[in-house]
């Protein structure tokens, strides 16, 4: 008995202590309760104004957050600038359509004013992309932090995002390699939510009949590639609101990449897409999860990384 006490108190200092401290690597959710209690209210009041002024940039935060945590972990290898020496991951072509880069430095000349060298860029990234997706009505979550910036950033690793052309297989396969269920896997890319992609990104749909693809919507497409290449379709009719939306336009064949409208016409995924439209509540649980799971993959801790004193380059 007495020893069943003793255990319990051990176990609450334990958690106090550590401040839940998350799984096994040395994230915690108030990591910088002592050192910079001001890192969320200020990466939260960077990004709300960014965003007010241009909404378009939540769907840049998430979108940044994934590419950089699927290369090297989540370590903001993929804020690093290029050298003479070196091509870094963001002039790889599957990032040079990333945006939201100036809100990353504006969060992160602000928390040097008051922390010097203490808040990490990967962190400021994964808070930034949290922050995101509640402006756009998503749900709202809180996240382990004490990831360290990694010191390698080089675009022949971008080789693992995984390209639009994907199909449910290679997917669930890709996301598998992570850790990730074909749930999670359909919830992250529920993303799709917000944001755009370029004619680029999917014109290889228009060339061939797609059975996959609703008439109506291909038209819609083609209009919009007779602009160019670069030109932007929505993901769906909401682009800056975190909804459900996506996973309706996939049931109605209006997905807009290969890999979108592949998961509506695979048997193990359908059923989840189905769920996902019916229960926007379920989405949202499915995809807090699967961000908090995605923030953190292959994290750094201790010295197998730095907390960059600027985002663009390692110290
Ligand atoms: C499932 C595999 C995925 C593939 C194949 C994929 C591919 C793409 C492509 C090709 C674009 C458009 C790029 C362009 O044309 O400029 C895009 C945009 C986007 N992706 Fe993904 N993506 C995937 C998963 C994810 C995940 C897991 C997230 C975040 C959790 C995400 C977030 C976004 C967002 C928010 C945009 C819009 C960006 C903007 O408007 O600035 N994607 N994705």
């Amino acid at each position: 008995m007495v020893g069943g006490n003793f255990l319990s108190l051990f176990l609450l200092v334990e958690i106090i202590v550590s401040g839940y401290r998350f799984g096994a690597n040395g994230l915690s959710m108030n990591y910088y309760l002592m050192s910079c209690p001001v890192a969320d209210p200020i990466v939260k009041n960077t990004v709300n104004r960014a965003l007010q002024a241009d909404p378009t940039l939540a769907a840049g935060l998430v979108r940044m957050h994934f590419h950089d945590c699927f290369i090297e972990g989540c370590d903001g290898s993929v804020l690093i600038d290029s050298t003479k020496d070196n091509t870094a991951e963001k002039d790889s072509p599957a990032n040079l359509s990333l945006q939201g880069y100036e809100i990353i430095d504006a969060a992160k000349e602000q928390l040097e004013k008051m922390c010097p060298g203490v808040v990490s860029c990967s962190d400021i990234l994964a808070m930034a992309a949290r922050d995101a997706v509640f402006w756009a009505g998503g749900p709202i979550y809180d996240i382990p932090k004490g990831r360290k910036d990694g010191r390698r950033s080089k675009i022949e690793d971008t080789i693992n995002l995984p390209p639009p052309t994907f199909n449910a297989s290679q997917l669930i396969t890709m996301f598998g390699q992570h850790g990730f269920s074909a749930q999670e896997m359909v919830a992250l890319s529920g993303a799709h939510t917000l944001g755009v992609a370029a004619c680029s990104s999917f014109k290889s749909r228009l060339s061939k009949v797609d059975p996959t693809l609703d008439a109506d919507f291909a038209k819609t497409l083609s209009k919009t590639c007779s602009s160019g290449d670069n030109a932007q379709q929505p993901f769906d009719a909401t682009r800056n609101s975190f909804d459900n939306l996506y996973f309706k336009a996939l049931q109605r064949k209006a997905g807009l990449l290969t890999s979108d409208q592949a998961l509506y016409a695979d048997s193990r995924t359908a059923g989840i897409v189905n769920g996902f439209a019916f229960n926007e509540a379920m989405f949202f649980f499915t995809f807090q999860g699967a961000m908090v799971k995605m923030g953190t993959l292959d994290v750094k801790e201790g010295s197998k990384g730095e907390v960059r004193t600027n985002c663009h380059k390692i110290n």
